[in-house]
C-alpha cells in the first residue's frame, strides 16, 4: 500500500508501466488498437490496483475479479501465462520509478503479493 501511494505521488504511473509491458511483450500493444485515447489503458491499470488493494485486505473480490479477468483476457488474445505478467510489470515500474523509496520491505511484499497471484488465482 505503501508503494502504490509513493507511486501516486510521483504523477500517473501508466506511460512507464506500458512502455515496460510493449518492451517485454510486443505482440501486446496491437490489443489496444481501439484504445486511442489511452483510456482503456489508465482504467485497467487503475482496476488492477484496485483489485490488489482489495486482494491483500480482505479479498472481498480482488482474487475473483483476476480470476475472471484472466479468461475475459484469453478471449481478448492476452495468453493465460501472459495475464500476471503485468503483475510484474506494476512492480518493475513501480521500483524504477521509487529509486531509493523502494526498500526491502516494498520489495519483500511485492514478492509475496505476485507469488499469492500465481498461486491463488492463475493455479486455479
Ligand atoms: C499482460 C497482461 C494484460 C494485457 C495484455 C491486457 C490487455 C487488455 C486489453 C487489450 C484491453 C482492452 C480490451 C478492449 O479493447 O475492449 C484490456 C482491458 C481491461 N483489462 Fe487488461 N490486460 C492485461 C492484464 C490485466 C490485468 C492483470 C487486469 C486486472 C485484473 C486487467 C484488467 C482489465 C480491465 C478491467 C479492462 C477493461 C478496461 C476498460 O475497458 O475500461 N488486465 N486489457
Amino acid at each position: 500500500m505503501r508503494s502504490l501511494e509513493l507511486v501516486g505521488e510521483r504523477g500517473d504511473p501508466a506511460p512507464a508501466v506500458y512502455a515496460r509491458l510493449f518492451a517485454r511483450h510486443p505482440a501486446m500493444e496491437a490489443l489496444f488498437v481501439r484504445d486511442t485515447n489511452g483510456l482503456v489503458r489508465g482504467n485497467m491499470l487503475a482496476e488492477a490496483i484496485g483489485a490488489i488493494l482489495d486482494f491483500i485486505d480482505r479479498d472481498a473480490y480482488g482474487g475473483n475479479l483476476m480470476r475472471i479477468e484472466v479468461v475475459n483476457h484469453e478471449n481478448l488474445g492476452v495468453p493465460k501465462e501472459v495475464f500476471p505478467a503485468f503483475f510484474t510489470v506494476m512492480r518493475d515500474s513501480f521500483a524504477e520509478t521509487l529509486g531509493e523509496a523502494w526498500t526491502t520491505e516494498i520489495d519483500q511484499a511485492w514478492g509475496d503479493l505476485l507469488a499469492r497471484i500465481e498461486r491463488e488465482v492463475m493455479q486455479s
